[in-house]
């Protein structure tokens, strides 16, 4: 069974998070603890640390969903799904913001397909600053039909 909890253990996390491959340098504890405005999710798989990620408040429009990572043992379970879930819902819900944003790696297919399944959509591709990876950032928009046509105030404005 798969259960999902905020953590504040930075120790845990940052141990799992050094398994990752997706992580360039991966973060310290103490990097984690001093990170503003984030919250971060542990997945437990019948009771056992299996994945973590979490959700950082960036301004008033704008969450960031990060440090995704489920261990190779527990993989192909849900676990990724139930993370992003829950940092889209703390997005929405706790931030209040309605925009979410990841970065992943241009060749990550299978958070690829996460993403999109969580309502995510492609908006830059840019070579990273760190090294020779070409990244993608991601946008979730909680508005469910962009529409380009001006709402009734919006017009009044027009001059
Ligand atoms: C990417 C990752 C988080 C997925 O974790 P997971 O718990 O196995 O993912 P889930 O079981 O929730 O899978 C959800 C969907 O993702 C996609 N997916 C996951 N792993 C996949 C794979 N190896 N190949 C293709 N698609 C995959 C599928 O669409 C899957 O749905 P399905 O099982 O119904 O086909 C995990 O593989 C991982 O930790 N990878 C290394 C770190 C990483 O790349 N993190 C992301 C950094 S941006």
């Amino acid at each position: 069974m798969i259960t999902i909890e905020t953590s504040t253990d930075y120790e845990l996390i940052a141990d799992i998070l050094s398994r990752s491959p997706a992580l360039i340098r991966p973060p310290s504890a103490g990097k984690l603890r001093a990170m503003p405005k984030t919250t971060f999710f542990l997945a437990l798989y019948n009771g056992a640390p299996s994945g973590v990620s979490c959700i950082q408040k960036l301004d008033f429009w704008h969450s960031m969903t990060k440090y995704l990572f489920v261990v190779e043992e527990y993989r192909r379970r849900g676990i990724a799904g139930e993370l992003l879930s829950e940092s889209v819902s703390h997005a929405e819900e706790v931030y209040h913001t309605p925009v979410v944003v990841a970065t992943t790696n241009v060749d990550n297919v299978p958070v690829h397909m996460l993403n999109r399944r969580h309502g995510f959509r492609i908006c830059v591709r840019f070579k990273s600053p760190l090294s020779e990876n070409v990244l993608l950032l991601w946008v979730r928009s909680g508005v469910s039909s962009p529409s380009h046509e001006m709402e009734p105030e919006e017009k009044q404005l027009e001059v």
